[in-house]
């Protein structure tokens, strides 16, 4: 499901010409597929429908308002980790009972607002949270719903920024803290432990570390259940990979297959939370080349989007396919090697190191591929850049859904102290 390909050498979005958009709207352009996005919920929805999860998008892989919306309306819950995220989701119009909320570092005002909205549950990452949830809700007279979330140890087998579920990361409480803290549960009167949370880090290719964590937290809900704790939701959260150079992720039939025994037998709720299993190739980063220019060593390819724009490449040494506007024959000997690099000053600005790239000019345009997760969300206005218009397409319609910044923007927080006016 992937709406983005060449049709007569153009590359499209949907029916719409990415050239097009780009004449219209300028560059660096975000660049979603409505059909995409949407395709890849429901493809997840389908491979689980034998037990009906609620799937909760996670918002911060892409949290513009309409991506929210789009996903609301096709009955997507909502995984939010701030109060910002909250308001976007309220925005967005998700129903609170479709809200979960993780975080290790969640603030007073933070938790009130979500109790207050009665959000469906907290993931809660520690015992000190835990019994700052009870005393906010005793405060407010309230008893809230809370998942724990566990840290089952495992390793995932992806980038070490983005890995979770093991012992050393921040994240969850260990196996033997979650049996301590529902043993005293009945001391904490307004908290309802109704579930058990993890996730395990992002961008995971393989099932194993999926699966192993399930089942280690499987056997102890069962082990929970002889003691007379019973326990009726089990979040898996996210990470299911995707392809973005050769991976061959699991497939989303393929993963439910193995995870829907565990929750037949079980008779457990489930709940999902992925990201960018749905956003990833639901976006592309259009952006124009400035200058070619070739050193003693290496040529570059400079372009107008940078790591304020799309920090994975930077960030995570993150593989991003990038093809032309304008497909061209592709023959080997036409490629070379070069650095495609933003403007930003930082040797870490680039956006692909070291890639064979058929021949391009200046003034053409590129596509930086499966860029709708964690591109414009991590974006920044480093080196005093706007961030940039994102538009989605919709079969042949393109909406802009936010529009691009302007000076006015970058300064408009900023306040100079009369004194150093002259006042
Ligand atoms: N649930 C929780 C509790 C999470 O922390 C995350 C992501 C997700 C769900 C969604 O994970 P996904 O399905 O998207 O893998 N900026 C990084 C990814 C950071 C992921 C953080 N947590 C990147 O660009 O690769």
């Amino acid at each position: 499901m992937h709406e983005f390909r060449y049709s007569k050498k153009d590359l499209l979005c949907e029916k719409l010409r990415i050239a097009d958009l780009v004449a219209r709207f300028q560059t660096p352009l975000y660049v979603y597929s409505y059909q995409t996005l949407i395709g890849h919920f429901l493809k997840l929805k389908d491979a689980f429908r034998q037990i009906n999860p609620l799937v909760c998008y996670s918002v911060k892989a892409n949290s513009n308002l309409a991506i929210l919306k789009a996903l609301v309306n096709k009955g997507a819950g909502l995984d939010i980790v701030s109060g910002g995220e909250l308001f976007r989701a309220l925005q967005a119009g998700c129903p609170p009972e479709r809200i979960v909320y993780a975080s290790v570092g969640k603030t007073d005002a933070e938790i009130e607002k979500a109790v207050r909205r009665k959000i469906l549950f907290f993931n809660v990452e520690s015992v000190a949270e835990l019994e700052n949830i009870n005393r906010i809700c005793g405060r407010l007279n309230r008893v809230s719903r809370v998942a724990l979330r566990i840290n089952p140890d495992v390793e995932p087998k992806t980038h070490k920024y983005i890995t979770t579920g093991k012992l050393t990361s921040k994240f969850g409480v260990d196996f033997k803290c979650v049996q301590q803290i529902l043993l005293l549960r009945n001391a904490l009167p307004h908290v309802r432990i109704v579930g058990l949370h993890i996730h395990i880090g992002s961008q995971i290719t393989d099932s194993v570390p999926f699966i192993a964590a399930i089942r280690k937290v499987i056997d102890f809900i069962g082990v929970l259940k002889k003691k007379g704790i019973v326990i009726e939701y089990l979040n898996i959260g996210g990470g299911m990979g995707i392809t973005y150079n050769r991976e061959t992720p699991q497939t989303a039939q393929e993963y439910a297959r193995r995870v829907i025994p565990f929750f037949k037998k079980s008779g457990l709720k489930m709940i999902l939370e992925p990201g960018r299993f749905i956003a990833g190739q639901a976006g592309v980063l259009v952006t124009k080349v400035l200058y070619v220019k070739q050193t003693p060593r290496k040529k570059f390819i400079i372009v107008d989007a940078g790591m304020n724009d799309l920090i994975r490449p930077s960030l995570y040494g993150a593989y991003h396919q990038i093809l032309p506007l304008r497909a061209t024959e592709n023959r080997k000997a036409d490629l070379e090697k070069v650095d495609v690099v933003g403007p930003i000053c930082e040797s870490g600005d680039f956006l692909a190191q070291e890639r064979r790239l058929p021949k391009v000019k200046e003034g053409e345009y590129l596509a930086v591929m499966s860029a709708g997760a964690y591109g414009f969300s991590m974006a920044s206005n480093y080196n005093s850049r706007l961030r940039c218009q994102e538009v989605m397409v919709v079969h042949d319609r393109v909406f802009t859904i936010r529009q691009r910044e302007s000076l006015r923007d970058l300064t408009r927080h900023e306040i100079i102290p009369p004194f150093l006016l002259g006042k």
